[in-house]
């Protein structure tokens, strides 16, 4: 099976390549724990190979986005104005259209905010990168049935397509939706921030809960967030 390079050092070796191609992984965790910074290095990686990548944002405007992935030493400007990356502006339309209504005195905008099949209108046919960060918004007003079926349909569209989608899920929303996004997806993983015991440090970490077709390391590993984005760290001797 194909793989896409999650562009991240030391992370393709342990999951036989990189993400399985054309193919959806979900990217499940708290807020803060790194979900973004991951996804913006596997769209970094993309467009470095020279794919054409879609970022779709719900909850940030593309110009925190690429000013996060400048502070991580992985600027998407340059990608952006080649062409190679395009950033939907869903956070600001879903602003927009929420003003629209209620000035026509529509008080329920839960319709609209709902339509996650809808997401397949912002994917253009020559699309193979797609990244959607965070699709946990659209489960506001849903039920768990409901979602799984637009979410199940949206993916079975994508693979279809041949388009490798990485889609970040903030976990409220997941154990909102009864964590059923995990049945839909070809992988998942989560990313943690956890008290050590020993010393009380924070530390973050990382776990491959499943990709099918795929050996995986059992056991979550630790990562670093600084100026260079995500480095893996060393097992520490016992
Ligand atoms: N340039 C940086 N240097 C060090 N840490 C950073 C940097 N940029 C972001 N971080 C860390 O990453 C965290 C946010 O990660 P992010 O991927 O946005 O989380 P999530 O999407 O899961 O909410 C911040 O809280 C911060 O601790
Ligand atoms: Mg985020």
């Amino acid at each position: 099976m194909e793989r896409v390079q999650t562009g991240i050092d030391g992370l393709d070796n342990k999951i036989d390549g990189g993400y399985p191609s054309g193919r959806a992984i979900l990217v499940a965790g708290t807020t803060g724990t790194g979900k973004t910074i991951l996804g913006i290095h596997f769209i970094y990686q993309c467009c470095l190979e020279g794919k054409k990548c879609r970022i779709i944002a719900t909850e940030e405007i593309p110009e925190d986005i690429l000013m996060q992935s400048e502070s991580i030493g992985m600027p998407l400007n340059k990608f952006l104005e080649n062409g190679t990356l395009t950033i939907d502006k869903v956070y600001e339309e879903r602003t927009w259209q929420t003003k629209e209504m209620m000035s026509f005195g529509i008080q329920k905008p839960d319709e609209m905010q709902s339509n996650i099949l809808g997401l397949l209108d912002k994917v253009p046919e020559k699309t193979e990168i797609l990244l959607i960060d965070n699709i946990g918004v659209f489960t506001l007003n849903m039920s768990a049935n409901e979602f799984r079926a637009q979410f199940d349909s949206l993916i079975y569209t994508l693979s279809k397509r041949g388009i490798t989608t990485m889609f970040v899920m903030d976990s409220a929303a997941d154990d909102r939706m009864g964590g059923v996004a995990s049945y839909s997806v070809y992988g998942i993983i989560r990313t943690m921030i956890k008290d050590n015991p020993y010393t009380g440090a924070r530390e973050r970490f990382l776990e491959i809960l499943k990709i099918r077709n795929t050996t995986i390391p059992l056991n979550p590993f630790r990562f670093d967030i600084t100026a260079k984005g995500i480095t893996l760290l060393k097992k520490e001797t016992k």
